[in-house]
């Protein structure tokens, strides 16, 4: 079977796959409503949050759209903290809904640092928004979004904080009521252990208040149709049923193991992945404060050329990995590991990649 160890979709376990198969229900009846009710009060678990979660039938990109479209107005001063493509493209996002966006980026391969939000912000009036990537997929990168969240509160123009938390949640401990988030927007077919096609988008009071006031067009993601269905347990318009049956079952299982201890495999997974990488004398492509729990970078090595590393990998040893995005295409390969996945899968991917290199005569 394919070790698809590409950042999302992720595999799926055997329980989620077989909730796939289930017929159809009305998504006006009881049956659905209580399925919905239950999503998101184990979402709220792992989002560590009392505020409302909506499910959008979209990929993460309509999550992060929803989250320009609903709280800001043409015009808005935003300001993005962009460490890699997926911060690029919500910054995009804005710009292309009007915003006054100033994108500040860190080179790539490191995090959003404290200093330069102290620094920028302290320049900056009338910020309405403040973006940040918690973990940038394209390059492997965690940004400490608690610290970043502190300075945000303290800024005086009272911005709102929003944060992309698409290939993190549900992986990473990130508690959107203690770092006091407004909202925070993540996607079903990264560490949630199911299919691709829901977005979930969090919304805190102060957002709410925001929104009231907010001019940029809306009409699919307008979350104030989904606040009022929510009342009945149901979605504007028809949900993914199926997607929502995985995303229950899944759920169930990640609060049965417990959030804390989910948040520990994370890490180990992160840490014994570096730690063999390093030790087959490859070069992680980021240092250890930066690295993320989810997806780990590592450099192509001198001669190597990454399409044809990663097409033997597929070929010979039927691992998927992914190459690297925009400006690190052909320098980097990126392996994940979250959601449904153990040391043994990484151990079959980590021989891949060992071995494919040796094939191709790589000296390390
Ligand atoms: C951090 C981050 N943001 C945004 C996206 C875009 O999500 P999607 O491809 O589900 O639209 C991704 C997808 O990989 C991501 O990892």
């Amino acid at each position: 079977m394919t070790n698809l160890r590409i950042p999302g979709p992720t595999p799926l376990p055997p329980q989620v796959l077989k909730s796939l198969s289930k017929q159809m229900i009305n998504h006006r009846g009881k049956s659905y409503e209580e399925i919905h009710e239950r999503v998101i009060k184990n979402l709220k678990v792992f989002f560590q949050t009392k505020n409302d979660i909506f499910l959008l039938t979209s990929s993460g990109m309509g999550g992060l759209e929803a989250a320009v479209a609903n709280f800001f107005s043409p015009g808005d001063r935003i300001v993005s903290f962009t460490v890699g493509e997926f911060g690029q493209r919500w910054a995009d996002v804005a710009r292309a809904y009007g915003a006054d966006v100033l994108q500040v980026k860190f080179p790539l391969g490191t995090a959003v640092t404290i200093e330069k939000v102290k620094e920028v912000l302290a320049k900056e009036i009338n910020v309405k928004g403040v973006f940040v990537t918690l973990n940038e997929t394209a390059t492997g990168v965690l940004s400490p979004v608690a610290e970043i969240g502190k300075i945000v509160k303290a800024d005086l123009s009272g911005p709102l904080f929003l944060v992309d938390s698409i290939s993190s949640l549900g992986a990473v401990n990130c508690s959107m009521d203690k770092i006091g988030i407004d909202v925070l927007v993540t996607a079903s077919q990264k560490a949630w252990m199911a299919p691709p096609g829901i977005s979930m988008i969090a919304v805190s009071p102060k957002a709410w208040e925001a929104h009231k006031k907010a001019k940029n067009p809306r009409y699919y993601f307008d979350i104030s149709l989904f606040k009022k269905f929510a009342e009945k347990n149901q979605t504007p318009a028809t949900p993914a049923v199926s997607v929502i049956y995985a995303l229950d079952t899944a759920l169930q299982m990640m609060v049965k193991v417990g959030k804390e201890k989910v948040f520990k495999k994370h890490l180990e997974l992160m840490k014994y992945t570096r730690e063999k990488i390093s030790k087959m004398g490859l070069q992680l492509f980021v240092s250890d404060k930066d690295a993320s729990p989810t997806v780990t970078s590592i450099k192509v090595p001198e001669g190597v050329d990454a399409h044809d590393w990663l097409g033997l990998m597929k070929k010979k040893y039927d691992v998927v990995l992914a190459g690297g995005m925009g400006e690190t295409k052909g320098k980097i390969i990126r392996i994940a590991h979250m959601g449904f996945v153990s040391k043994k899968e990484l151990d079959e991917a980590l021989d891949a990649i060992r071995e494919s290199l040796k094939e191709m005569h790589v000296n390390l």
